[in-house]
């Protein structure tokens, strides 16, 4: 059977006790693999299509759905929901998928996830790209309260009043919510239906327990994690990528920036959280130009 670069799999791995749902597209080449990881925590991996185009490049690009979300099982009890298992989650089908080398790339609560996984291991890893990634939660929640309050009125106001009564399904603050994204989510004017799918789909379960009940409230068990004191340590080469008008603010990604010793940072100036969606052709280019710079294998052979 010949595949073009486009070839498709999927299947079920066994991880933990649970089975998780990976997809990767295009065929094994002599190129480390990418992987690709969601965010939320409790998106899906629908909403990272636009990675997929690196097959065309000759890479196997591999996408899944971390412990509880999309097409993976759910936990028996929200309380293995964890940045410490999804790390472990990953390395467990990291070697299940046989990928002794590879290159990571996190959206958002993947970021943080791709940094927790270089400093666990970080032997596999070729590179890292930190697209609207994070370290430090508290930063980040402060830098979304920042932004919430420079909305335009009223919504500021309807935000805080709704909040302060614990009413996070009322239709007006859900409007207001929704008046967020479009500014600091996804500006596009028609989101693409991947993302909204993923957005449909966000598991309740591990977002409530991880996150919080949206985006710029993250009251969730990761609030106070902050990897930004460990950041010297990560010594894999590192993209860092963010948006200006980006929930996880420029000041977040210039964080991880400073920390990691020679990672270069991208800013996207006419996104906000996807830029890879907003900014697709020059947001490709970048990481295309980024991995090809470090082809070889990370261990010594
Ligand atoms: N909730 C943010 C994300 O999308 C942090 O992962």
């Amino acid at each position: 059977m010949t595949a073009g670069p486009g070839a498709i799999e999927d299947g079920f791995a066994s991880v933990n006790g649970y089975r998780l749902y990976w997809r990767s597209v295009g065929r094994p080449t002599s190129k480390a693999a990418v992987v690709v990881l969601h965010g939320g925590p409790g998106a899906t991996h629908d909403y990272l299509a636009p990675f997929a185009d690196l097959a065309g490049d000759g890479y196997r690009v591999v996408f899944y759905d971390q412990l509880g979300c999309g097409r993976s099982e759910l936990a028996r009890t929200v309380q293995e929901y964890t940045v410490e298992r999804d790390v472990d989650d990953l390395e467990k089908l990291r070697a299940e998928l046989g990928l002794d080398t590879f290159h990571l790339i996190g959206s958002s609560y993947g970021g943080l996830l791709a940094l927790a996984y270089a400093l666990a291991h970080p032997g596999p890893l070729r590179t890292l790209v930190s697209a609207s990634g994070l370290a430090d939660v508290p930063l980040t929640v402060r830098e979304m309260q920042r932004l919430k309050r420079e909305l335009p009125p009223p919504l500021p106001e309807v935000l805080e009043r709704h909040e302060a009564k614990g009413e996070y399904q009322d239709s007006e603050y859900l409007s207001a919510v929704m008046e967020f994204y479009r500014r600091h989510l996804c500006r596009m004017p028609q989101w693409p239906a991947e993302v909204s799918y993923t957005l449909d789909h966000m598991s309740l379960p591990k977002y409530g327990t991880m996150n919080g009940p949206n985006e710029f409230t993250i009251t969730g068990t990761i609030r106070d994690y902050d990897l930004t004191p460990r950041l010297g340590e990560i010594r894999v080469p590192t993209l860092v990528t963010t948006g200006r008008y980006d929930e996880v603010t420029p000041a977040v990604a210039e964080s991880i920036h400073r920390g990691i010793a020679g990672s270069r940072l991208v800013r996207f100036e006419e996104s906000s959280h996807l830029a890879f969606w907003e900014e697709r052709t020059r947001y490709l280019a970048t990481v295309r130009e980024f991995l090809a710079a470090h082809p070889g294998p990370t261990r010594p052979a």
